[in-house]
């Protein structure tokens, strides 16, 4: 059976605007242990997703559930604090739902970041990874059976993640001295984590990174025709050959993301002012 998304859109939306009718040009998803990235700003409006019409409670530790409209440095932005995971067992056009609602609020691009696992040999815990393409193993898509007239039903996902955007970023990080990874992510369905096997296999294939999120909202963002800045916090190493000292926790993905948070922010901060209608790539 079809999904009739612009009901459930246009419902979750009429939520939000009972509350403010606010207009966001950047929205932002926090990924894991990065929810409190913008804790301490002065909001115009933060809505509870219990106040959102289909929106589900997030149930992974380090995800909020707020829905934060409002400035940063007289940027209008939209950021949600906790995002709903395929693993968590939510279909796929409510994992996807906030990109589309925050894109009927008025948002013309898109910030996804996430916390994954790094695969590349170089990547280490604590470093930052743009992400310039994805592959997608999830084994579904956020577009399978939506009904959706007004949209691409076979949208091209060549140019999800614009270089542009990548290359501010890196030129800001140089400025600070910081060095940013980038990278092909890698986006499985989860809870489990990966087999040496499986790791050995992303590795074969070109992944980069791996993590349980942003594939599904970067699809949806592509038929959108939102540009997304996608940005992967490595939490651990994803090693075929790593002893059990290694085993990766939820509690060190969130510890490791949440030292990252104020690096990034420093840096997102900077990137939201950049005027990319003047962008040129050298
Ligand atoms: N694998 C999958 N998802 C993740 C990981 C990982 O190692 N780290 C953070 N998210």
């Amino acid at each position: 059976m079809p999904v009739a998304i612009d009901a459930i859109v246009n419902e979750a939306v009429a939520s939000i605007r009972s509350k403010t009718d606010f207009r966001p040009y950047t929205g932002i998803i926090l990924g894991s242990g990065l929810g409190t990235l913008f804790r301490q700003r002065d909001w115009i409006a933060t809505i509870p997703y219990a106040d959102i019409a289909h929106f589900p409670q997030p149930t992974v530790p380090g995800h909020e559930g707020t829905l934060l409209l409002g400035h940063i440095d007289s940027h209008p932005i939209c950021a949600l604090s906790g995002r709903f995971h395929y693993y968590e067992g939510h279909p796929m056009h409510i994992v996807t739902l906030p990109v589309r609602v925050m894109h009927a609020l008025g948002i013309q691009r898109l910030i996804i970041t996430n916390a994954a696992g790094g695969i590349h040999p170089q990547f280490q815990p604590g470093n930052i990874a743009l992400i310039k393409d994805h592959i997608n193993l999830f084994g579904d898509n956020p577009l399978r059976g939506i009904h959706t007239p007004s949209l691409p039903q076979f949208p091209s996902m060549l140019n999800t993640y614009p270089k542009p955007y990548r290359y501010a970023f890196f030129q800001l990080a140089k400025s600070s001295n910081l060095r940013v990874h980038e990278g092909v992510y890698v986006g499985v369905s989860g809870p489990s984590l990966e087999t040496a096997a499986e790791i050995h296999f992303f590795q074969k294939i070109g992944g980069d990174m791996v993590g349980m999120s942003t594939v599904p909202e970067a699809i949806v963002a592509a038929q959108l025709e939102l540009p997304v800045l996608g940005i992967s916090v490595i939490t651990n190493r994803c090693l075929p050959n790593l002893d059990d000292e290694e085993k990766t926790t939820h509690e060190m993905v969130l510890q490791v993301a949440s030292n990252t948070a104020p690096q990034l922010y420093t840096l997102l901060r900077q990137w939201l002012q950049v005027d990319f209608s003047k962008y040129q790539l050298p």
